[in-house]
Order: C-alpha cells, then structure tokens, then sequence
C-alpha cells in the first residue's frame, strides 16, 4: 500500500460529533447543523479528515436521535434540509467526507412504518416488525433482555401480541428477514448517498438479525447482582448470528453503488468475532469499529497483547481501525487520567489503522458529574445507580471560557463542566504546550509521514509500563515508545532523533539504546539510518 493506492479512510482520521452538544448556533441549548458549518475551520484547523454525525433525523429523542422516525429526514432541532445540504457542501469545499449515522435495527415506535405494524395483525407492514405470541405459560416469549434493562418483549394490547426492542421499548427492532423492508432501507441509503454523502457508521450492525426459532438466550453464570442487568444472560440468540453476514454483505453491495463510499459497522465483540463483519471477500463493512481501546484496562502489556491478537486476525487485506472514545462510554481522560491523555492520543494517532477520535477528547475533557435532576439519559433513568448513564460524556463541546462555554447563548440542555474556563479549545489554541496542540501536532506528523497511515507495523519487545512498536514505509522508519505508568522507565530502542514528544522539549533529541521515559511521557523517534 501507497499514499497514492490508499482510500481516503485508510489514510484518514475520522472525528466523531455529538450534534445535541456540538455548537448550538440558535440559543436553544441544543447544538445544530449550522452550528457545525460555524466549526468547520476549526476541524480543518485541527486537521482531522472526515466528520461522523451521531443521528440528526427526526425522533421523540427517546433515545436521543437513536429513535428515528423519518430515515430521510432532518429533525427540526438540527436544522433542516437546505442547512444539511450547506454542511455537505462547507465541508466537502474544506476537503472534508461526511459521515452519518444509519440506525437500521430499529425505529422509533413513532415512526409511519411502526404505527402501520402494529395498527393489525393483517397489515402488509406487520411483518416488518418481530411480533411473537406470549409464551407457554402466558408472559413475554422468551428470556430475551433490553440492553437497556428490563424484558425485550412488550406487550401490544390492541393486536395481543409482544414486539421485540434490543433497546427501548419506543425503539422497536425492525424485521431484517423480511425483504421489502430491506428494499426499503437499501433505499434509505440510496437517498443519502445520491445526495453526497460520503458514507456511514450503522449502529448496532451485529444485532440485524435474530435467532429465527427464538431460543431462550443462555445464563451468564458470572453474573452477580449489582452489575449490568442485561449481562445476566448471554446473547448467543438474539446477536452475531450467522445470517446477518448476508445482509452486511447486501449493505456494503448498496454502498458500492456509489464510488469511493465508506461503510464503518458498530460492533461490541471480541475481536475473533469482529472480525468476521469484514465479510467472507472482503465484502463487509471497511471497518468494523474496533473498541478494544476503549473496553481494556490501561495496562502496558494488556494492550500490547491486544495489538498483536488484533493484528493476528485481521484478515488479509481487511484494514485495521481503532476507536479511543464515543458518546456511550467513559471519556479517555477519565478513564485513565489527565496524566495519560497525551499517551493515550499518542497511541491513537500512530497504531496501524484508521483512528476514530471523539469530539472534545482533543481538549481532554472529562466526565461531567450529571446531577440527578439534569438526568436525561433513558438508561440512566431505567438502570440507575450502576455509572451505566451516559450524560456524562455527552455534556457540550467547551470552546471558550463564560457562561455557555461558547456551546450556547442559551440554557444547555446537559450542564457544562465546571472546568470549562480553563479547559477550552480558545485557551489551548493559543498554548503550543496544550494536549489540544499536541493532538494538532500528531495528526499533522501522521498525514505528513505516510508510515503512520500505511506503513508497516511491527512491536518493539517492552516490559512493565512501556509499550513501543515501529512503523515503516517507504525508506523512513519510526519508533513510538510510551510509559503507560506513573514511575520512570526505560525503553530499549534502535538510535534516533525524537521528532515528537508527549511533554514538548525533547524533539530534536538524539536517543538510543534505554531511553528514559518519564511517567506518562511518549516519544515518537525517526530512526537513524531506516
Ligand atoms: C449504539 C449507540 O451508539 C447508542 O448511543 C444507542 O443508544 C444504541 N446503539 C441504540 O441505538
């Protein structure tokens, strides 16, 4: 692989964007479409190559935006069509693909095709739902759980039957098996596509399909009480069966329609599993989201190990992709602390594989303590007490010091972080010491220095806290060494000349043999002689 060969999104860093919490250019307290087009410069700025929008169709916000009631539409909130179409085109003018979200496995219960289903038994949409009788002894079908706590099945007085929700009961799942709705969500696609877009994140990708004999799932037996209720069983049935395959492969064949379009598919499995949703060919999704970032302790040889086993089952040909941070989990500052978020990025931007990187991340923001009267989030509110919510991380992008953080003129409809008046994209902007320049640094050493994008990989042998590897392309090689610890240590690597550090003030340095690292201090160095 080349620069010139690559697609776009193997040489490319994608940045995920929040919309409710971006920039809210109206003064309701809720980001919008023109409020992206406004930051626009600043993504260029940051260097970033592709934006990912979490939902903006219509939706009662049940499960915010991940309840669509109209695929082709723009909930009034973000805007409308005409601002849609602008931010295509801002951004493609500024070199910028547009990502969206598509949410295939279910709808809002509100949505035309929904109200259809369940208005009767006879309608020709029923179908397009899963209903189910109850079970032998009267109740719900089976053991089926919501990922949001509670039983999947609910009940539909008027039609007598139960309909299936992965999710919340006003997001019932839709009817993969049955073909017109495919016919009718490859058109989805069509739309969107046909209007610029340049490709899509499809949520919950592995849940398309579920067991056709609608066997009870098994009992996790590690399962104890107090932790994540849907945990308590196993969802062998109801998740990454054998015959969602075919409809990936269909939905990728609809992408291919259009030139030079990305398909990226949510998938929470390990990475055996994973693995298998780049399709049989090759003709999958391009990048099933790998989150073994974001779900494996901050341990040096932990991650080391998961490298390599990523690497390993990485089929040939398929490309790697790594995600640090998203609106459903912790952010990365929290989760190991402001002392490694440098590293943290570091290891982000120069792993093999095109990096995801969530909005607000780059400034090192963190979790925001949600009081309990600002709750907002469903699951939260249905699973309380567990740190399952995820308002935390979804709270609005601080940009500059003041009242509305810069997010909003207006009420934000989650609060601000109290450290919004240091922590800010205007006061890093102007700090050349700032994690938000040395993010801005990173990308721009990955996007000038093709080993990071499609170089060759290979880890460097490290103990302790220290994790390295080279990358290699092209004549030029490079070392990247980190100590995912808070103690001083040494990484033994080939002589060099430090062209990046995580602490400043090292580059230019000549190293080699043990370098010293301090605690949570990253180096990137260009080998002599490569
Ligand atoms: C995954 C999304 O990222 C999450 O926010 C949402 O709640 C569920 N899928 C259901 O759509």
């Amino acid at each position: 692989m080349t620069p010139e060969t690559a697609r776009w999104w193997q040489r490319g860093i994608v940045y995920q964007i929040y919309p409710r919490s971006f920039q809210d250019a109206n003064g309701d307290g809720v980001g919008d479409l023109r409020g992206i087009i406004q930051r626009l410069d600043y993504l260029r700025w940051l260097g970033v190559d592709a934006i990912w929008l979490s939902p903006i169709y219509p939706s009662p916000m049940k499960d915010f935006g991940y309840d669509v009631a109209d695929y082709t539409g723009i909930h009034p909130l973000f805007g409308d069509m005409a601002d849609f179409d602008r931010l295509l085109d801002e951004a493609h003018r500024r070199d910028l693909k547009v990502i969206l979200d598509f949410v295939p496995n279910h709808s809002s219960d509100r949505h035309p095709w929904f109200l259809a289903s369940r208005s009767s038994r006879d309608d020709p949409r029923r179908d397009w739902y899963i209903w189910r009788d109850p079970g032998l002894e009267g109740g719900p079908p089976n053991n089926w759980l919501s990922v949001f706590g509670g039983s999947a099945w609910e009940w539909d007085e008027a039609t007598g039957q139960y309909y299936y929700h992965a999710f919340l009961k006003e997001q019932p799942d839709l009817n993969w098996r049955n073909p017109e709705l495919r016919r009718a969500m490859h058109d989805v696609l069509r739309f969107w596509l046909a209007r610029g877009v340049d490709g899509f994140r499809v949520d919950v990708i592995y849940h398309l399909i579920k067991d056709d004999q609608f066997r009870d799932n098994p009992l996790n037996a590690d399962w104890r009480p107090g932790q994540d209720p849907f945990a308590r069983v196993i969802p062998f049935y109801t998740t990454d069966r054998p015959e969602v395959q075919d409809v990936v492969r269909e939905l990728r064949a609809v992408i291919d329609e259009f030139p030079d379009r990305l398909l990226i598919g949510e998938i929470s499995l390990p990475i055996e599993r994973l693995v298998a949703y780049y399709g049989a060919d090759l003709d999958g999704a391009h990048l099933p989201f790998n989150f073994q970032l974001i779900d494996t302790p901050w341990h040096a040889r932990t991650i080391d190990f998961l490298v390599r086993e990523y690497e390993r089952h990485l089929p040939p040909g398929g490309w790697p992709n790594w995600v640090l941070g998203n609106h459903d989990k912790p952010r990365i500052a929290s989760r190991v602390g402001r002392g490694q978020a440098r590293v943290a990025a570091l290891l982000l931007l120069t792993l093999r594989g095109t990096p995801t990187l969530y909005c607000g991340d780059e400034i090192g923001m963190t979790d925001v303590p949600i009081p309990p009267d600002r709750v907002q989030d469903p699951f939260e509110k249905n699973v309380p007490g567990l740190g399952l919510g995820r308002d935390p991380q979804r709270t609005p992008m601080q940009w500059e010091a003041g009242p509305g953080a810069g997010f909003t003129a207006g009420d934000p409809w989650l609060p601000i972080a109290a450290d919004a008046d240091r922590v800010n994209v205007a006061a890093q902007r102007g700090d050349p010491g700032s994690l938000m320049s040395f993010y801005r640094e990173l990308i721009a050493l990955r996007t000038r220095e093709p080993a990071f994008s499609v170089g060759t990989f290979r880890v460097i042998e490290a103990a302790g806290d220290v994790l390295a590897y080279e990358r290699r392309h092209g004549g030029r090689a490079f070392a990247v060494a980190m100590n995912l610890g808070g103690e001083p240590h040494a990484a033994e690597l080939q002589a060099g000349r430090v062209v990046l550090s995580t602490e400043g003030g090292r580059a230019g340095e000549a190293v080699g043999g043990a370098v010293a690292l301090r605690g949570g201090e990253g180096l990137v160095v260009a080998l002599d002689g490569a």
